[in-house]
């Protein structure tokens, strides 16, 4: 009689663990890892210590970025160099786990004043571009597998966009277009040889003037020899989305055996007075998500699907469009997983293994 209860145990335990591994993962990350797809999200190391953000983290999410650690504007706020805020960012992944991407190395934004205020000669700021590019890059080998080389570049008619970096006064290639670009990537195989290289872009994700002038410079740079791994897509949308051309871009890019990562994903919605997105929008925010994940899934050289965030509580989105969008991410204000959230986690779940 014993030894049947116990058997009948062991043989209801049994049960319940083939129950579970036929409902499959039931984390992003669990999912992503069986998918071979790494499912990242931009942190702020400021919120590790608010327990569900990290928690939330360490159990939904393969990868992290640093939304702005990583930047100018946070290295070298001062003229030196101030790893702390980065290098919190790298601890958190080692503790868990994760992977690292970095962001980014060249960008005409969130740059420190002495930088754009110094009136340097092009000569000068060539030198001081290439000493960051070497010393942050050499300070996060082997810790930061990819990096953002240039970000944002080209302007919406897809000519190089005016820049501290390209023409104002820029780093002595003013006025040849997307040389400046490969200059950095240059030097950045150069620094860290290992390191994956992406060029990273907005609103140039479907089929455009600015995707296809991506698409011709990166194209060139395969040609030519210039070290370049990669295409980030940075994917700021709202639920209006054109899936179908996102896809037939990401087709392009990976046909020139380049990879490429979603970088910076978020479905922002209209808010009400509430300061709450609609039920309907909701969902259709869930399907968005799923198609852009059904898309990338569809190539095996899209090999990343990151969020700008994890919460709504935290968005860049809010302050961005000065509080009338938002709610953009997958987990809502308190933690709770949104539509968003289910609709991503069960087309991973439906894929069972991906073939690389
Ligand atoms: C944003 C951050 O989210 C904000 O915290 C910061 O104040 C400004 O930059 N494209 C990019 C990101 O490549 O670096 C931007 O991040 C969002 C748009």
């Amino acid at each position: 009689m014993v030894k049947f209860s116990v058997r009948m145990r062991c043989a209801s335990t049994l049960m319940l663990i083939l129950f579970a591994s036929a409902e499959g993962p039931t984390t992003l990350r669990s999912a992503g890892d069986r998918a071979h797809l790494l499912i990242g999200a931009a942190v702020r190391p400021s919120l590790f210590t608010e327990a569900p953000y990290s928690a939330t983290l360490a159990r939904e999410f393969n990868m992290i970025e640093a939304e702005d650690a990583m930047k100018w504007s946070v290295v070298r706020r001062e003229r030196g160099f101030d790893f702390r805020e980065g290098d919190e960012v790298v601890r958190f992944a080692r503790a868990h786990g994760m992977k690292v991407r970095g962001h980014c190395l060249v960008w005409d934004h969130d740059n420190p004043q002495w930088l754009t205020e110094g009136r340097f000669t092009p000569a000068k700021l060539s030198e001081l571009l290439h000493e960051h590019i070497a010393i942050v890059m050499k300070h996060y080998a082997g810790e930061v597998f990819a990096w953002d080389v240039v970000n944002e570049a080209l302007n919406e008619k897809g000519d190089a966009k005016d820049s501290i970096w390209y023409n104002a006064p820029g780093i002595g290639m003013s006025g040849k277009g997307t040389a400046y670009v490969e200059q950095a990537f240059r030097w950045a195989h150069e620094a860290e040889p290992h390191a994956l290289l992406f060029y990273n872009e907005a609103e140039g994700e479907g089929l455009n003037v600015k995707s296809d002038a991506v698409y011709r410079m990166v194209k060139g740079f395969k040609q030519r020899g210039v070290p370049i791994d990669g295409v980030g897509l940075q994917m700021h949308i709202t639920p209006e989305f054109d899936t179908n051309a996102f896809a037939a871009n990401i087709d392009r890019l990976t046909m020139l055996r380049l990879q490429v990562h979603i970088t910076e994903l978020d479905v922002s919605l209209p808010l009400g007075p509430d300061g709450m997105a609609t039920g309907a929008d909701l969902k259709l925010q869930a399907d968005v998500y799923s198609s852009v994940l059904k898309a990338c899934l569809e190539h095996s050289g899209c090999t990343a699907f990151q969020t700008w965030g994890l919460t709504d509580k935290w968005s860049w989105i809010g302050s961005h469009s000065h509080g009338t969008r938002g709610a953009g991410l997958f987990f809502d204000p308190s933690y709770k997983p949104k539509p968003a959230y289910d609709a991503v986690l069960s087309a991973l779940r439906a894929v069972p293994q991906r073939v690389n």
